[in-house]
């Protein structure tokens, strides 16, 4: 085809046909009067198609037409040697009528003999992967700042219904939903609303309402069926009451993803569109990212709520052991000496008409005044060991090795004394562990250890018998554990079955 490459060198006409860019060379009336296999391919014309059409037909589209043809009629009038000098970014049309992004620059090609006319030639770059390239780096980089915000409000602990609120206002802009919501699990046939996000103007579920499952076949129930990300792409004809709820509130698309919580289905985060199209593909996984950082947020409340529930434990502990007290000094020490003061009220009425009365009496006001001492040392000793404030712990716990029957080899490094409360703690382990290990563990010798270490005071229990200790299974172990968590502390019980017990206690000495 005869125009101003090809009629030029070979080598004109290899640069013409190797560019990754579409070439079009113009005349001065702005006519095309050749192009490159590149343009055929883009425009999805053929060559004979596009020769002699106008270059501003063939690339812009109608209402932009005009401006660019007196643009290009001002640069072919002026003579100046660039026409378009920097690339411009309009869309462009192919043969089928759609459009797809293009840059052109256009420059003015030397022409060998002047007066001759002036040819132009275009350079057309197809920018659609470009322009989607830059499009999913800035989606991306508006997910990665929200998933910012959002594990920022989790390290923070805020509340779980702020963590609620924040991640599905974010989920809902940044997929370009009109609401979005939290929803947890009831059991197969409901789900509780706990929180959501809605677009100006658009209605939603109400935050607090439950919603039937059973009845449809919702993204709701899809994800409880298969406990994986699930999608619907419209409400349109679809059965029962939340479907038709939905529906009625003009929504089409709804996708989400499930939450887990310790393994187990806790609920869902889920978003749905009023627009006609369903989300792009993909979105489901997006959406489980958000879903990762709510389950977090959740642990972190559940934690929180152990904790709580760890110190009101020992509270009530502490409550009923001061009620045993109560009861014990009551029934015990406090009868004996009623008994005791009647006793000496009935020897001193003897003492002048019936002295040997008065004296049997008397020794009996004494063994009964030897009997409530030792109930008194007894409960008092229950309640703090003397040997423990007196001479700390390695004395302390030496006597109560000394009081098992087994053999117990104690190791206790310590040169200086924590506080009260570790020491006590510390104490009361050892007690619990050995008491446990004679009445279960079928060994005939333990090992108890006690070391500060790295700002902790560890104390070990150890024995080599039967194994299977299970903390659920009494209050003795637990009750420790809360003793310690309470501190700050850590207990830990390893207890394969046949290979003996540890029992370990890492508290904070400051
Ligand atoms: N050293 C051990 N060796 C083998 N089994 C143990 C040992 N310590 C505890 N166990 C087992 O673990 C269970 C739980 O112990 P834990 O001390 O929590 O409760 P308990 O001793 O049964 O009751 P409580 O301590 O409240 O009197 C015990 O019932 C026992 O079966
Ligand atoms: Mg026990």
């Amino acid at each position: 085809m005869p125009g101003p490459i090809s009629d030029g060198d070979a080598r004109a006409r290899t640069l013409f046909d190797a560019a990754f860019d579409a070439i079009v060379t113009m005349d001065s009336e702005g006519r095309i009067t050749e192009v490159n296999a590149v343009a055929e391919r883009i425009f999805g014309r053929r060559a004979q198609d596009m020769i002699g059409q106008d270059l501003a037909e063939l690339i812009i589209p109608e209402d932009l037409r005009e401006p660019h043809r007196h643009g290009l009629a001002k640069y072919l009038s002026t003579g100046e040697a660039k026409v378009v000098d920097h690339p411009l970014e309009m869309p462009a049309l192919r043969a089928d009528g759609t459009e797809f992004p293009v840059e052109l620059a256009i420059r003015r090609l030397p022409v060998p003999a002047p007066p001759a006319p002036p040819l132009f030639i275009g350079f057309v770059r197809d920018i659609t992967e470009r322009l989607r390239t830059e499009q999913d780096m800035r989606e991306l980089a508006a997910e990665q700042a929200a998933l910012h915000r959002v594990a920022a409000l989790v390290a923070r602990g805020v509340p779980l219904r702020e963590v609620v609120d924040a991640v599905t206002e974010e989920i809902g802009r940044l997929l370009g939903a009109q609401t979005s919501n939290c929803i947890r699990y009831e059991g197969p046939g409901s789900a509780g609303v706990l929180g959501g996000w809605n677009a100006p103007g658009v209605n939603s579920v109400p935050v607090g309402s439950s919603v039937r499952l059973d009845d449809a076949d919702t993204t709701a129930a899809r994800i409880y069926r298969t406990r994986q990300p699930a999608r619907l792409d419209s409400y349109e004809g679809q059965e029962g009451e939340l479907a038709a709820l939905l529906r009625d509130m003009g929504f089409h698309a709804s996708v989400g993803a499930p939450i887990f919580l310790e393994g187990e289905l806790w609920g869902a985060l889920l978003v749905s569109s009023v627009n006609a199209e369903p989300f792009p593909p993909g979105v489901e996984h997006r959406i489980a990212a958000f879903a990762e950082l709510t389950a977090q947020a959740l642990a972190n409340a559940e934690a929180r709520e152990e904790l709580r529930a760890s110190r009101a434990s020992i509270v009530e502990s502490a409550n009923a052991a001061r009620r045993r007290i109560e009861r014990d000094l009551h029934d015990g020490a406090q009868q004996r000496l009623v008994a005791l003061a009647l006793t000496l009220r009935r020897a001193s009425a003897l003492l002048d008409k019936d002295p040997a009365a008065a004296h049997d009496a008397l020794a009996e006001a004494s063994d009964g005044l030897d009997q409530a001492l030792a109930e008194l040392r007894e409960l008092a000793r229950g309640i703090h060991p003397a040997i423990l404030s007196e001479y700390g712990l390695p004395a302390a716990l030496a006597a109560l090795a000394d009081r098992v029957p087994i053999i117990v080899d104690c190791d206790v490094r310590l040169t200086e004394r924590p506080r009260e409360p570790i020491e006590a703690a510390a104490y009361y382990v050892v007690a619990e562990a050995l008491t446990n290990v004679v009445r279960y563990a079928g060994a005939e010798e333990a090992r108890v250890t006690a070391e500060r270490t790295d700002g902790y005071l560890r104390v070990e229990v150890a024995d080599t018998g039967s194994g299977g200790a299970d903390p659920s299974s009494g209050s003795g172990l637990r009750g420790l554990a809360d003793r310690v968590e309470a501190l700050g502390g850590r207990l830990e019980v390893r207890s394969p079955a046949g290979k003996g017990t540890l029992v370990r206690a890492e508290l904070p000495w400051a």
